[in-house]
């Protein structure tokens, strides 16, 4: 075998060192290549080459490296003269343990740099990977929280799963409106998938490099809610900060305003919000000079706008100008066929980045078909979740794994079951918390307002502990 670089000025002692060491890692590694400083193939061993499926390895010698494995950092090491002493390098669907060293003639120059490839098996590496696949999940959820943060979407419209008619035309509104600049009402229960879709159209129309501005007008108190709209002049009340505080329509200038939970709007703020979008052009709190703005308007709610006209508690004129284009997002219920993909959507979200698997069998979503779901998809996504943790050694969920979980209305079974003893206080106290919480908005049909005057609660209070909870 060759070793072209290794015989050539045999001068100081790393030298020296280094041609004692080579045969050894050349041996004990999973393979070795060697490159010229113009990153030619001058060296290969047949151990690389049977790796790469290059069956003669003599008709690779000159050749640039890259063709031959793609991915290589060879050519950063000769650039920067400095060793890649661990990486993990693809190939095909291989994943590959390498080190790569520069070497250098008399001169100090980078004359080439040979690589070793510590493990073509990522088994003895177990702890390592499992800590990398932690921190790749942390990474994706910072990475979640970060698009949040910068104002862009999560969900765009392949997040919207559902294949029946009814979900299919929701999606063809909602392509509709995408494309169009008008104002759009969604409406539909709690928990079927509003916010995925008003997120889903800014995500798809020409304003998606604009940014997102949500703002939930049920969880805002009422006080703040014409600072939280259209900001804060410097200094206009006591207290208040001496710069100017955005609101959400200036936060949203150019891009898309999602009114959640338009429903829950105080009739003072709704004249309000209606001039604004009359006039395109709000006045911040103490001020008194107007400001333009250029937003779309996305509005949701789950309450019956067309009830609350006729008994005075939501303006006409607003809805009619919120209510350019309608989507009408229906129940799980009305839609049951599509718990198959929507199955298989949320578990496929739920193991993403974990070191876990998660089917359903047609057993386990025919079992789902029996509920009623009034928590619609966000219920299913819990109880897939629940499912999951305790089968979590299968994966499978069957029609028993289903029935374990899904509630059932009026039993107090599954108290008992997530109470259990031997857990600390606090644990059981969250789960009794949750499951109260659960079991009002059940009973209310998911109408956050009566659900927290069910629980004694504010109805802020509540949406503090559901942000918790989801
Ligand atoms: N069509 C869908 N496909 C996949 N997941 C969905 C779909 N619709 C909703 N979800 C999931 O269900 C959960 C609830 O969705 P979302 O928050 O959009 O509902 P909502 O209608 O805004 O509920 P609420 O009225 O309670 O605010 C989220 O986890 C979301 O990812
Ligand atoms: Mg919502």
């Amino acid at each position: 075998m060759a070793q072209p670089f290794i015989h050539n000025n045999k001068t100081g002692l790393t030298r020296d060192l280094i041609e004692a060491m080579f045969p050894m890692f050349e041996q004990a590694s999973a393979g070795a290549i060697a490159v010229d400083r113009d990153c030619r193939i001058i060296w290969l061993n047949h151990t690389y080459a049977a790796l790469l499926g290059v069956d003669n390895p003599e008709a690779v010698i000159g050749q640039p490296i890259q063709p031959v494995i793609p991915k290589t950092r060879m050519p950063e090491v000769i650039a920067t003269g400095r060793p890649l002493l661990l990486d993990i390098m693809e190939y095909g669907d291989q994943q590959l343990v390498v080190t790569r060293l520069p070497y250098f003639d008399d001169a100090g120059q980078v004359i080439g740099a040979v690589a070793f490839v510590l493990y073509d098996d990522l088994q003895p590496l177990t702890p390592l990977v499992s800590k990398y696949r932690r921190l790749h999940q942390d990474l994706v959820a910072a990475r979640k929280a970060l698009a949040c943060k910068t104002r862009s979407t999560r969900y765009s419209l392949g997040d919207f799963v559902g294949a029946t008619p009814a979900a299919l035309e929701v999606k063809r509104r909602a392509r509709l409106a995408a494309g169009r600049d008008m104002p759009v009402l969604i409406l539909g229960e709690t928990g079927t998938g509003k916010e995925v879709l008003a997120q889903a159209i800014h995500s798809v129309s020409p304003r998606s490099d604009k940014p997102f501005v949500g703002v939930n007008l049920a969880a805002v108190p009422e006080n703040l809610l014409e600072a939280e709209f259209f900001g804060v002049a410097p200094g206009a009340y006591t207290g208040a900060d001496k710069r100017t505080r955005e609101g959400k329509f200036q936060l949203a200038n150019g891009g898309t305003l999602f009114l959640d939970e338009v429903g829950d709007m105080p009739l003072t703020l709704q004249a309000k919000l209606l001039r604004a979008l009359q006039e395109g052009e709000v006045e911040p709190l103490g001020s008194n000079r107007v400001q333009s703005v250029n937003v779309r308007v996305i509005a949701a709610t789950s309450r019956n706008l067309e009830t609350m006209m006729a008994d005075g508690s939501f303006r006409s004129d607003l809805y009619y100008r919120l209510n350019v284009l309608e989507i009408g997002i229906p129940p799980l219920r009305e839609r049951l066929p599509d718990l198959g993909i929507l199955c298989e959507a949320i578990l496929e979200d739920i193991c993403q980045g974990l070191d876990m698997r998660g089917e359903i069998t047609d057993t386990g979503v025919a079992a789902l078909s029996s509920y009623d779901w009034p928590g619609n998809i966000r219920e299913l996504r819990n109880v897939l979740e629940r499912a999951l943790t305790m089968d979590e050694e299968s994966g499978t969920l069957d029609a028993d794994a289903i029935f374990r979980v899904l509630p059932r209305q009026g039993s107090g079974s599954r108290r008992v079951e997530r109470c259990g003893a031997g857990r600390p206080l606090a644990e059981v106290l969250a789960a009794a918390e949750a499951e109260a919480i659960e079991s009002a908005l059940v009973a209310c049909r998911g109408n956050r307002s009566r659900a927290a005057q069910q629980l004694g609660i504010s109805r802020s209070a509540l949406y503090e502990k559901l942000a918790k909870l989801s």
